[in-house]
């Protein structure tokens, strides 16, 4: 727990639902130094407008894991974006009185998924999961930094390159055949 962010929201209510929550979902992780192994983007990539001023570096000071809210590791090739009742299990009752929480009350009323706005995008048609990168235990910074510093989130990193991709294949030992990213015949790209 960070006692700045801790002392900086209102307390009782607010304080025992995220204990509780914290205590039923999370359980004590060790923090992990982060080990960014892809080259940062030499241009800026700004963070685009997202819907709800979300910010990673607010959230994972309060002890919260990747994996409370992109749960999508095991079952599918992507990580996808949180179910709102994740968000809304500490903001039923944290920092009701802010704007953007009225209005993610809102969203999450209407029953509609938060229409997050897209930060990293391999090129259609290359083959691209987490799950094998997940198992091999490459870690989330290893690709995408240390993303507990982001106030919003950019595309800091080159991860999207095919540089990128094969020189981290390279490091691991993992397959650089075209046809590991690459579907055959190369002319039928995109
Ligand atoms: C474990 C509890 C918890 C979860 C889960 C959580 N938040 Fe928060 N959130 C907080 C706390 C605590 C603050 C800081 C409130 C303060 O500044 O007093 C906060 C602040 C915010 C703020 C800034 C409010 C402002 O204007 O000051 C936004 C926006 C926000 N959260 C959105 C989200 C979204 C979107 C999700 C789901 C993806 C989410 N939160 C999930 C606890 C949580
Ligand atoms: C409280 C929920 C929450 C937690 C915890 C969380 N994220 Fe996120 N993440 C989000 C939301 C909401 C978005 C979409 C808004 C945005 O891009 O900021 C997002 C977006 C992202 C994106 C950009 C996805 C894209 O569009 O390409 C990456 C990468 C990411 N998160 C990585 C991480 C990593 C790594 C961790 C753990 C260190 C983490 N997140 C922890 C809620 C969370
Ligand atoms: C080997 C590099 C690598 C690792 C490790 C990695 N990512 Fe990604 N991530 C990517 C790439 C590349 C994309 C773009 C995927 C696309 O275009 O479909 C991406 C996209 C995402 C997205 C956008 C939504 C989605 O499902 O594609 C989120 C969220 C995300 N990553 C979170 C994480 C989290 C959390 C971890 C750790 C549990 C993680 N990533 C580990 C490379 C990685
Ligand atoms: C940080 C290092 C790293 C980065 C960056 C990375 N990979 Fe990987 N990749 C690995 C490792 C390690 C494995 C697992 C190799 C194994 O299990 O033998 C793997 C496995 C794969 C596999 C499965 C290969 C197989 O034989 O089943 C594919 C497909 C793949 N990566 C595509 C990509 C693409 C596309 C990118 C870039 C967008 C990328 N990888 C970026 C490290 C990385
Ligand atoms: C580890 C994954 C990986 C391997 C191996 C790989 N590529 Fe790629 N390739 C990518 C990614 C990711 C992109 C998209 C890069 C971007 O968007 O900037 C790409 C893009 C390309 C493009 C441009 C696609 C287009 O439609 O314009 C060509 C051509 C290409 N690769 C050929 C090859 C050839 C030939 C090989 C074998 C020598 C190879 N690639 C091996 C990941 C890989």
């Amino acid at each position: 727990m960070n006692y700045n962010v801790r002392s900086a929201y209102n307390v009782s209510a607010g304080v025992l639902s995220v204990t509780l929550f914290l205590l039923l979902m999370l359980g004590a992780r060790a923090q992990q130094e982060v080990v960014q192994e892809v080259p940062d983007n030499f241009a800026m990539h700004p963070a685009p407008v997202q819907p709800i001023p979300y910010s990673h570096q607010l959230h994972l000071t309060l002890g919260l894991v990747c994996e409370t809210c992109h749960t999508g590791a095991e079952s599918s090739s992507s990580m996808g974006f949180p179910a709102t009742s994740t968000c809304m299990a500490c903001h039923n009752t944290v920092a009701t009185d802010r704007p953007s929480i009225a209005q993610l009350s809102e969203i999450s009323a209407s029953g509609e998924p938060i229409p997050w706005q897209r930060v990293y995008r391999v090129l259609a048609g290359v083959t691209w999961s987490h799950a094998p990168h997940l198992e091999a235990g490459v870690q989330c910074g290893a690709c995408h930094g240390d993303v507990a510093q982001q106030e919003t989130m950019a595309m800091t990193t080159s991860v999207t390159a095919m540089a990128s991709c094969i020189s981290c294949h390279e490091a691991h030992a993992a397959d650089t055949a075209c046809a590991t990213c690459h579907s055959w015949p190369l002319n039928e790209f995109p």
